[in-house]
């Protein structure tokens, strides 16, 4: 578990799902950035132990690793767990780990497809389930729940990756308007228009 040598405990800390490559590792390198802690989940330890040590180094913030499989069932539970022996209190959810499955649904794997609703829908609304009280309890913190452009139209060949978009936007929207009356999530949206609405630019003013 990289440290950093001068470790800031008032400032926020985030985890990231799904932090060993593409979007959760630009992510977390943004929060990190901005002097987020960060706890890093994914399965590739060596991908996940590499950003940790870059972000310690270049950002002076503290970063650790949790290895998890979050098509297994048992997954979210356990992260609380290991949250809890650290202490290490989450103020920034990133729910971003996520993935797809090309082809005709009915030849496709149905493995595969448990561990696709599993990673994309199930274990994002348990790491919820499971950090969110404390952030109520706290009167502070934020959800960042990863969809996907794939959330507003079906998508035929790739059906139960547009539906469990579907799930995350529907989900996060509706928790947002619960959470409005604490100011605790924000609906962070995406439309289809580069022009008028640049994501990244949005990313920095939540
Ligand atoms: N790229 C796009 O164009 C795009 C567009 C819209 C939305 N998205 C969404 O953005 C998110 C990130 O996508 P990406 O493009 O950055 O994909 P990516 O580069 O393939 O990254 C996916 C991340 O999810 C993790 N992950 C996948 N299965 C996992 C599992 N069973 N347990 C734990 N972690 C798992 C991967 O880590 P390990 O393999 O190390 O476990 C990896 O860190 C996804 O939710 C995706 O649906 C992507």
């Amino acid at each position: 578990m990289p440290h950093a040598g001068n470790l800031n405990s008032i400032m926020p800390t985030a985890l990231v799902t799904g932090a060993s490559s593409g979007i959760g590792l630009d992510l977390a390198k943004l929060l990190a950035a901005r002097g987020h802690h960060l706890v890093l989940v994914a399965r590739n330890r060596d991908a996940l132990e590499s950003l940790a040590s870059h972000c310690a180094s270049r950002f002076r913030v503290n970063a650790s690793v949790i290895v998890k499989d979050l098509s297994d069932p048992a997954a979210p539970q356990q992260i609380a767990d290991q949250l809890e022996q650290k202490p290490t209190t989450i103020d920034i959810l990133v729910n971003n780990a996520g993935f797809g499955i090309h082809g005709p649904f009915a030849d496709t794997d149905p493995a595969a497809q448990r561990a696709l609703i599993q990673v994309n829908i199930t274990s994002l609304t348990e790491l919820t389930r499971l950090l969110l009280p404390a952030m109520i309890r706290r009167r502070h913190g934020r959800i960042l729940n990863v969809a996907s452009t794939a959330a507003y139209v079906p998508g035929p060949f790739m059906s139960t990756y547009y539906a469990s978009k579907a799930y995350v936007l529907s989900y996060s929207v509706a928790l947002a308007r619960e959470l409005r009356p604490l100011a605790l999530q924000r609906y962070l949206g995406l439309r289809n228009d580069r022009s008028r609405d640049c994501f990244a630019a949005r990313l920095r003013a939540w």
